[in-house]
């Protein structure tokens, strides 16, 4: 890992590299399969390679020989081939990359995305004091045993960033990251390390007893019914296996910790960022529940019942900027990686707010006046975030 968390990691936001993907079609590409891509009954869920994201677009490469003798269960029969399927799961929205796969989801998944994911997934690991809360269920269920194997699933996994830190930490362990769109990897992933492009919303039950840990990160504005992913999230993992999540709450909370309500301009308390976050709010909510699921977990923990063990959850808030009096060296990086995201995150929900119906003047003047805001840190923000788990009975 990179000792400055702003360098170039898995996806090189400050390089911004050529994504090894291209839109468009290349006619001189085939596909790894006998199989007519438009005959393929779920041709969502696809394998890829990392060696594709690293120019080698004539790979030979197909699910067989792909895994280097490791493999997470029920690997996928399709093997992602960037230049063609890049045209497939990939689209242009308003200048920038975003899945074609899912109506719902509408940020990007190019290059600055990701290293925007890759600074944020950074911000959470400092925050939590690691890769993960629930320490003793999650060590307990990835703990190597002799004669049985352990999987892990992040499900959304952008960039990648947080598959690749735990298949580092726990190599004995598979791990399998699904998401809409492509991770943009610029470094050789671990050998036990896996993706697969497919839109969960489909069902994940393929996978029924299949994963000793399961992660789910700030996926809310991709998932139509979330209630009915965490009832297949818990039939997908083994007894005494564990869920995970993050959240951002998409709402404005002051300094005081109180929830900012939305605000017209020229109403005491208005500001540019708090119009932008209000508006995206609602551009996502006009493509289903959007992120409105983020706080609503615990309470859906509560409602399964039985068929968790234990459950918890940890709130923290995180400064937008360094803007507290008395702040830790710790904190300090914390908060301004902070508003290092939301800063890219402006950029990033632009195509969104542009298929919404706003017009891109009205768009550019919200975001000129938040991010004047944020790099000056005339607002004292805080994002909210919710850490929650669960962990299954039995002995994993
Ligand atoms: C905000 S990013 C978070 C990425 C990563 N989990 C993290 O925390 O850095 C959300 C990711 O979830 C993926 N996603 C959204 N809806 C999805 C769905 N229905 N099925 C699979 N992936 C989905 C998106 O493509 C995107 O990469």
């Amino acid at each position: 890992m990179a000792d400055n968390p702003f360098s170039p990691r898995a996806s090189g936001y400050s390089s911004y590299p050529t994504p090894s993907y291209q839109l468009g079609n290349d006619a001189d590409d085939e596909l790894d399969s006998d199989d007519d891509r438009s005959e393929r009954g779920n041709y969502q869920k696809m394998m890829y390679h990392s060696e594709l994201f690293f120019g080698a677009e004539d790979s030979e490469n197909t699910s067989e020989d792909s895994s280097s003798g490791r493999n997470s269960p029920a690997p996928s029969v399709y093997s992602y081939h960037s230049s063609i399927d890049g045209s497939v799961l990939l689209r242009d929205l308003h200048g920038r990359v975003i899945n074609s796969t899912s109506e719902r989801y509408a940020l990007p998944a190019d290059v600055e995305e990701h290293g925007r994911l890759d600074i944020q997934h950074e911000m959470l690991k400092r925050k939590r004091n690691g890769l993960f809360f629930a320490q003793q269920p999650v060590r307990r269920a990835l703990a190597a045993r002799e004669g049985v194997e352990r999987a892990c699933l992040d499900i959304g996994s952008g960039s990648g960033s947080w598959l690749f830190d735990m298949a580092k930490q726990f190599p004995h362990v598979d791990f399998l990251g699904i998401d809409l769109a492509p991770a943009n990897l610029n470094m050789t992933p671990p050998p036990n390390c896996r993706f697969e492009c497919d839109d969960v919303n489909l069902g994940i039950t393929h996978y029924k007893n299949c994963f000793d840990v399961i992660h789910i990160s700030c996926v809310t504005p991709g998932i139509e019914n979330y209630r009915k992913l965490m009832d297949e999230v818990a039939e997908c993992l083994r007894p005494g296996g564990v869920y995970l999540t993050v959240e951002g709450d998409m709402n404005v909370h002051d300094e005081n910790g109180d929830l900012v309500p939305e605000l017209n301009e020229g109403e005491p308390g208005f500001t540019w960022t708090l119009r932008l976050v209000y508006a995206v709010r609602e551009a996502m909510r006009a493509r289903g529940p959007g992120n409105d699921n983020a706080t609503k977990i615990y309470t859906f923990l509560q409602e399964q019942g039985p068929i968790w063990k234990t459950i918890g959850q940890k709130v923290i808030y995180i400064p937008v900027g360094p803007w507290e009096e008395k702040m830790s060296d710790k904190d300090r990086l914390t908060s301004e990686m902070m508003r290092q995201n939301f800063l890219r995150m402006v950029q990033s929900v632009r195509p969104l707010l542009l298929s919404f119906g706003y017009f891109e003047e009205t768009v550019d003047k919200w975001s000129a006046g938040a991010i004047d805001e944020i790099e000056n840190m005339k607002n004292k923000y805080y994002v909210r975030w919710l850490f929650t788990w669960a962990v299954k009975p039995g002995k994993p």
